[in-house]
């Protein structure tokens, strides 16, 4: 079976920045893969090539089965993108932004409109669906953003850290909207800061630092290979702290 996502020695050059030094990176048609990594480790740039938005400077990606350079139409025809800053319409409100994603992804009006107000309900924003999307909160937006991305149905999805600016319960909601796409065949590529959301959607984790994968597994693979024992000791009494020392010899082993 095809791969969902494959790409090959990703290199991307900004102007002075090395922003990807050859990224490789699989995900299985139906699987949820995370790109964990620390600010400007290149998450946003691999998902810019992998959704056909930034151009690459070397390597190769196919998405869905089509080349991101060669075919670009078709790998945007089979995705959905929440960006990591949104691009949602200020001057529309939040249904009006997703009637327009709809009627983009040549929806009928009735469609387009059920959809909608199917997502302004899983997103928990159907009491604001009438006010402009510029007079949201920063969270609003994002789910605003969030739901714009799945509209579609593509059968390939990027997060790019959806979760960053939501409360803990939206938090959970859009983990349980990913877990719904997953169960009905989406593959997905998330970013994200936390090893927390990795561990609660992904199947397999890319970490990835200054443009490079650095390590790659289970969530579980990877916290037995970089995580070391520790072990937490209070003292009780302050009055012969040194006496802790020999107590707790050998047992941070
Ligand atoms: N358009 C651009 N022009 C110049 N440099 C860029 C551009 N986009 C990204 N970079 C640089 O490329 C590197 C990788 O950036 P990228 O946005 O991919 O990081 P990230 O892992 O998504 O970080 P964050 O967690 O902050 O979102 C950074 O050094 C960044 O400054
Ligand atoms: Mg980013």
């Amino acid at each position: 079976m095809t791969a969902a996502i494959r790409a090959e020695g990703l290199v991307k050059r900004y102007a002075g920045v090395q922003a990807l030094r050859g990224v490789d990176l699989e995900v299985p048609a139906g699987a949820v893969l995370a790109l964990l990594g620390p600010n400007g480790a290149g998450k946003s740039t691999t998902v810019g090539i992998l959704t056909t938005l930034v151009a690459p400077d070397g390597g190769r990606a196919e998405v869905a089965g089509f080349d991101v350079r060669r075919q670009p139409r078709r790998v945007r025809a089979a995705i959905g993108v929440a960006g990591q800053h949104a691009a949602v319409d200020g001057r529309l409100t939040g249904h009006e932004n997703l009637i327009l994603f709809g009627r983009l992804h040549r929806m009928s009006r009735r469609a387009a409109g059920a959809r909608a107000a199917e997502l302004l309900d899983r997103f928990d924003l159907t009491g604001v669906a009438d006010r402009l999307a510029r007079t949201y909160s920063g969270g609003m937006r994002r789910r605003l953003d969030l739901a714009a991305s799945l509209v579609a149905h593509a059968p390939v999805l990027f997060l790019d850290e959806p979760t960053t600016g939501l409360d803990p319960l939206r938090r959970d909601q859009l983990w349980a909207v990913v877990d719904d796409f997953v169960a009905a065949g989406t593959s997905v590529l998330l970013t994200t800061q936390y090893l927390e959301e990795a561990d609660r959607l992904a199947d397999r984790v890319v970490v990835v630092d200054h443009g490079r994968v650095v390590a790659e597994g289970t969530v579980d693979q990877l916290k037995h290979r970089t995580g070391r024992p520790t072990l937490d000791a209070a003292f009780l009494a302050l009055t012969a702290p040194g006496a802790a020392v020999p107590a707790m010899a050998g047992r941070a082993a």
